[in-house]
């Protein structure tokens, strides 16, 4: 199965409030899309729905083809688990754990035994966070904390790699070098999807789409 992730006709909404209407969007191996559209348009209702972590109101949901509806809450967690990492608007890291900790965390659950701490280390490193391993969440900045939970998602290695504005208050060095990790990840094999207001890594993506009336349009900014 080359689709990693497909939606079709999905809907959603809170109340009366419909944030997604007749939405599809397929997410191929070693593929990256970029998706912009105004604050309070979806976006973040859309990721976490392809990340399981909601379930739409309407329409299908398939990862690695397999069709998500009647799956249990156990299987959704199972799945999820075996397909998608994360990189949060806002990290969410565990306070009383280090840098190098958090981002060995969720690996070690899937692939104890592996180098681990080297792997988190050389992350950390390219991150330039190396003189930061053993402070913890509360002793680092925002982009600190930004890079680890990137390193923390990469140190997983997921087939579906979900990013909600990665970018965002990093300075733009910084920002370039999380960009170019992020769409590293696809030599791997990942899919990922990106969601930005940064046109420059929107660029850089194969696909963009902007979210608007609850649905995808493709944007021929490549
Ligand atoms: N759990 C929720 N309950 C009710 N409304 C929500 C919930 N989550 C998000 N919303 C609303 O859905 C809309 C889309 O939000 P969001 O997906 O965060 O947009 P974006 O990420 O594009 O800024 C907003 O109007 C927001 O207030
Ligand atoms: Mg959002």
């Amino acid at each position: 199965m080359e689709n990693l992730l497909e939606m079709r006709d999905i809907g959603k909404s809170y109340g009366e409030d419909i944030i997604l209407s007749g939405l599809s969007f397929t997410l191929a191996r070693g593929m990256a899309i970029a998706i912009i559209g105004h604050s309070g348009g979806g976006k973040t209702t859309l990721l976490s729905i392809m990340g399981l972590l909601q379930k739409a109101t309407s329409g299908q949901v398939r990862i690695d083809g397999l069709d998500i509806a009647g799956l249990s809450s156990a299987m959704l967690a199972k799945l999820r688990g075996q397909y998608i990492s994360f990189v949060f608007q806002r990290a969410r890291l565990i306070n009383s754990l280090t840098a190098l900790e958090n981002v060995i965390a969720p690996a070690w659950f899937i692939r104890r035994g592996e180098n681990l701490e080297q792997q988190a280390q050389a992350l950390l490193a390219h991150f330039g966070l190396s003189h930061r391993l053993h402070h913890k969440p509360q002793e680092l900045s925002l982009g600190q904390l930004r890079r680890i939970s990137l390193a923390r998602a990469l140190l997983l290695k997921p087939p579906i790699l979900l990013a909600d504005e990665p970018t965002n208050d990093l300075d733009p060095a910084l920002a370039g070098e999380v960009a170019a990790c992020l769409l590293a990840a696809r030599q791997a094999g990942s899919g990922v999807v990106i969601v930005t207001h940064d046109v420059g890594l929107a660029a850089q993506a194969d696909q963009t789409f902007r979210l608007a009336d609850g649905a995808l349009h493709s944007v021929a900014c490549q």
